[in-house]
């Protein structure tokens, strides 16, 4: 389960990767569990596994600036703080390339958080899959972030294929995170880099509230995606003027998160299918009981605060 780092077991974690499934690896800040970002079933896995009881946006990794800018929209600040500080612990928050990465590994937003990562473990699996990996803390929801990759198999063990044993992390701290979409950067979270060296680089830093402090609907952060429609939950039946998403083969729906009832398959699903049925104008998405276990409950979470938003 632990492995060291040789050249087989880092060909063994791409392809474990390339095939849908989920390696613990060591970055410089704290270890992440990595799927391949653009699978929306593998990155179900992840939050499966850390047992998330909500879909938060995951950060992309790249192997370097030009696998970054394959998935993110690069603006000139976005450059700069590039440029200085990758490979390295910071996580710029950029317009997402379209279809660069699955909608799940974003939550459904249009923007996306990418890293590339100074370790050369982590650095060697990213070159060897060629494609970006979304890669939370790989700890077990509400646990502090690993380390070590005995605290990666104390916490997820069983729940991963392989872990990469690249020693203690030296930063110990997640990235530094900015959001370099305007002209000025926001510092969404503090961590591996200080202020004044990233202020060096980007200018003065705007703080998180002059961003989040105008919600476009109670109890939605402008970091969720919001349907524009209402949603309706638990529904037994379409009504005049709704759309139906069903779950498990339900009867009329207009789409079906998983018509063989897979929960993995319906978070994979959930946000594309949102954006579909908002796109045909319905003013209200009715949604089938989904079951509250599992990846179940991160869904349902989902679709409460959709309902909720309105
Ligand atoms: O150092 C790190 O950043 C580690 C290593 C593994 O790279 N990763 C990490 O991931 O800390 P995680 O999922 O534990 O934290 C990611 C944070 C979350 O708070 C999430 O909300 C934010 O990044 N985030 C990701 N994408 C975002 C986006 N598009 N907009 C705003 N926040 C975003
Ligand atoms: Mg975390």
């Amino acid at each position: 389960m632990i492995a060291e780092p040789t050249p087989q077991t880092i060909a063994r974690a791409a392809d474990i990767l390339r095939t849908g499934g989920l390696v613990a690896l060591p970055t410089e800040t704290v270890y992440g569990l990595a799927a391949d970002a653009t699978s929306g079933v593998a990155v179900a896995r992840i939050y499966e596994a850390k047992g998330r009881p909500r879909f938060n946006p995951l950060i992309a990794h790249a192997a370097d600036l030009e696998g970054a800018e394959r998935v993110a929209v690069f603006t000139p600040l976005a450059r700069r703080l590039a440029e200085a500080f990758w490979p390295g612990p910071l996580t710029l928050v950029l317009e997402k390339s379209s279809g660069a990465v699955c909608d799940l590994a974003t939550a459904g937003l249009d923007s996306i958080g990418v890293r590339v990562p100074a370790h050369p473990v982590a650095r060697a699996v990213l070159n060897a899959v060629g494609g970006p990996l979304a890669a939370p803390s790989a700890n077990p929801s509400g646990a502090v972030s690993p380390t070590t990759a005995q605290h990666v198999a104390d916490g997820l063990g069983e729940k991963l294929d392989l872990i990469l044993d690249g020693g203690p992390c030296t930063v110990g701290v997640e990235s530094a995170i900015i959001d370099a979409r305007g002209d000025q950067g926001v510092l969404l979270r503090p961590g591996g880099l200080d202020r004044l060296a990233l202020e060096a680089v980007a200018g003065p830093l705007g703080a998180p509230a002059e961003v989040n402090a105008k919600p476009s609907a109670p109890g939605m952060l402008t970091s969720h995606y919001a349907p524009h429609a209402r949603v309706r939950l638990n529904a037994e039946e379409k009504r005049a003027g709704e759309v139906l998403l069903g779950f498990g083969g339900a009867p009329g729906a207009d789409r079906d998160l998983s018509p063989t009832g897979d929960l993995r398959e319906a978070a994979a699903a959930l946000f594309r299918l949102l954006r579909e049925l908002d796109a045909e104008g319905a003013s209200t998405i009715a949604v089938t009981p989904i079951p509250e276990t599992g990846l179940g409950e991160a869904i349902n979470d989902r679709l409460r605060r959709a309902a909720a938003g309105r």
